[in-house]
């Protein structure tokens, strides 16, 4: 049997945007999705016990087949011979925007690695989990699969001309508090990158000034983040979510969170991945302030995630 874990993570600043080529800052949580795999069965059967918002594994099914046979035909692994069987499970629970998806790809390429008895660079892992993101997200960034692969605080840049992408290594003085809160509605990660790049084509002068101000953010966000300017990072976040309602990815549920959990203190908030649904992020440093929003979220009946970012695998 081989075995993979991947981690989940929450996008800190420049989601959407960094499909374009604008830089965004990820970092993964300590919540991570495991994997095991056999080779026996028929054909490839999931097992898929990762305790998960109310509909999520049900929806992205037919995306999960198509992104496990991504990753055997990129492995070079015959899919008419091979049996397998796979299953999923972790502390990373499957909610939109969290990098669920990416986290499982990453785990399943270790596992079928381990299973097979070839030894993967990280690198390579990147690239198979990468290759896997495209059945759910259509044309991925790679932001979520490379936080996924390696974990930590990471300054990422897609190359548009398909050449290596840019992937630093941000280091902060300390692990944050974040609070993650589920809007609980399951989003289409592939129709919400494929409706911002419908809306960019109808007005691609509005599209640009506003890709030009989230570049602004993510370089102000960098510094922020490395003067360990808490204060600074949670304005920041906030304008982030202005410019995320710009271009038409939030929703009634996540403009109702984030504004809950600003009332209550936090930093920052912002939705925090595909959006339409899916998750927000506070940022809400000290476990006091963490607890008072978290329980507020909870309260309103909605899920929650009391976690860190920066935390240095
Ligand atoms: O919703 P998630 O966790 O799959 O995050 C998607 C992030 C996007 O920027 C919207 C897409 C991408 O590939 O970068």
């Amino acid at each position: 049997m081989g075995r993979g874990s991947g981690f989940g993570k929450t996008i800190l600043f420049g989601e959407h945007f960094v499909v374009h080529g604008v830089p965004g800052i990820v970092s993964a949580i300590d919540l991570a999705t495991d994997a095991e795999v056999k080779r026996i069965g028929e054909g490839i059967t999931i097992q898929d016990e990762r305790k998960g918002a109310k509909g999520y594994t049900e929806k992205k099914r037919t995306q999960q087949k198509e992104s496990i046979e991504r990753m055997l035909t990129i492995m070079g692994i015959d899919l008419e011979k091979t049996s397998l069987e796979i299953w999923l499970g972790g502390r990373l629970p499957g909610f939109s925007g969290i990098g669920a998806s990416a986290a499982s790809s990453v785990a399943i390429a270790r596992a079928i690695a381990e299973e097979f008895k070839t030894s993967l660079s990280d690198e390579r892992i990147n690239e198979i989990a990468y290759e896997a993101e495209k059945a759910y997200a259509g044309t991925p960034s790679g932001i979520d699969n490379t936080a996924a692969t390696y974990g930590g605080l990471i300054w990422f840049v897609k190359n548009l001309s398909g050449g290596p992408n840019t992937i630093e290594r941000l280091n902060i003085k300390k692990p944050v508090e974040i609070v993650i809160g589920n809007t609980g509605v399951v989003a289409d990660t592939k129709e919400m990158v494929a409706g911002v790049a419908e809306r960019m084509k109808e007005n691609p002068e509005e599209y640009e000034r506003l890709f030009d101000q989230a570049k602004d953010l993510s370089f102000k966000a960098r510094k922020a983040l490395e003067d360990f300017n808490l204060r600074e990072v949670g304005r920041l976040m906030n304008k982030n979510h202005l410019l995320l309602q710009k271009i038409g990815v939030s929703s009634e549920e996540l403009d109702y969170l984030v504004n809950l959990t600003r009332d209550q203190g936090a930093f920052g908030a912002k939705l925090t991945g595909g959006g339409g649904g899916g998750c927000m992020v506070a940022l809400t440093p000290g476990k006091e302030l963490q607890e008072t929003v978290a329980a507020t979220i909870e309260r309103e009946r909605f899920q929650v995630l009391r976690t860190k970012i920066g935390i240095q695998r």
